[in-house]
């Protein structure tokens, strides 16, 4: 879990050291927009960071002054026109396609924006499970302002984690929030200055290399899943989610339980229970 290994490839960057896989948009001259080459290569960095042992948590960040400006106006958009509708459903699946598996990704999932995030940014935004936002961060949804509506899931997600009100004014009028706002409107977990950011999240996702990883995954996709079910719906999803997760780890939480009733070594009130016994 201390091995570190470092590749730069063109428009995606990642590390991995201390189980964190540290993955960067790497446009830094283009504000990290997201053209289809980096869309593509996105997802194929996604799949070799997924199932490595090494890999416990993914943070997702920028390079230089943006986290992401959104999709790239020229190579995604006109660019993908001028070839057609074909080409156009062929990039929105390889954006989309990248957002939707890390909403589902095995690891615990953490944005941490550091910069511009714009539009097409709220997808990946929203896709990571956590999000820490520098106070000196820059939001908007500025499709508004060159003629078009938040397409690619962004008016879903401002739906989904704003009020109606703050949703539609944000959408209406593409005016920038900085970090402190997008917290206090929850579109992240929480924002701290700039030159704190790293160290904020570093902490977070110790906390989350202690845990059980069966239940990790199992509770990310349970928060997501049961957001759109009825009560009883939920319960019995939940139990055989549980079940599930029992059949991938049959020992942890019996140590769990151990360690909290048998050997009184800790409290699930408290903190998480000793995984390397
Ligand atoms: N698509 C394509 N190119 C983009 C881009 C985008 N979304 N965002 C930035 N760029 C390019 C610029 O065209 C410029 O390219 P050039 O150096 O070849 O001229 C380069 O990145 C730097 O951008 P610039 O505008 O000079 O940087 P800035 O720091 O002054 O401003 C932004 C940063 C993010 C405010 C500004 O680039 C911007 O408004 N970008 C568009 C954001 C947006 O509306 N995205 C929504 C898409 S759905």
């Amino acid at each position: 879990m201390t091995e570190k290994t470092s590749e730069t490839e063109d428009s995606v960057a990642f590390d991995v050291e201390g189980g964190i896989a540290w993955v960067r948009f790497n446009r830094p001259a283009k504000r990290n927009s997201m053209s289809p080459t980096l869309n593509r290569r996105m997802m194929q960095v996604l799949d070799e960071l997924e199932f490595r042992d090494d890999v416990c948590v993914l943070v997702l960040s920028g390079e230089g002054a943006a986290w992401s400006a959104g999709m790239d106006l020229k190579e995604y958009f006109r660019e993908t026109e001028a070839n057609g509708l074909g080409a156009v459903r062929r990039a929105q699946s390889e954006a989309y396609g990248w957002w939707r598996r890390l909403r589902w990704y095995r690891v615990p999932t953490i944005a941490m924006v550091n910069g511009w995030c714009f539009g097409g940014g709220y997808g990946p935004l929203f896709a990571c499970d956590l999000a820490f936002a520098a106070d000196e961060a820059q939001f908007a949804l500025s499709e508004i302002n060159w003629g078009i509506l938040p397409g690619g899931g962004a008016t879903k997600v401002v739906v989904e984690l704003l009020s109606m009100r703050d949703a539609m004014y944000h959408a209406l009028t593409g005016e920038l929030i900085d970090g402190r706002k997008a917290a206090a409107w929850k579109l992240v977990n929480e924002s701290v200055p700039l030159s704190g950011l790293k160290a904020r999240v570093t902490e977070v996702a110790e906390v989350l290399l202690k845990k059980n990883p069966v239940a990790l995954k199992a509770t990310k996709d349970a928060i997501r899943r049961v957001a759109e079910m009825t009560y009883d719906n939920a319960e019995d999803y939940l139990v055989r989610a549980q079940e599930a997760a029992n059949s991938f780890d049959n020992e942890g939480r019996k140590e769990g339980i151990r360690q909290f009733i048998d050997e009184k070594s800790y409290k699930p009130g408290l903190g998480a229970y000793d995984k390397a016994r």
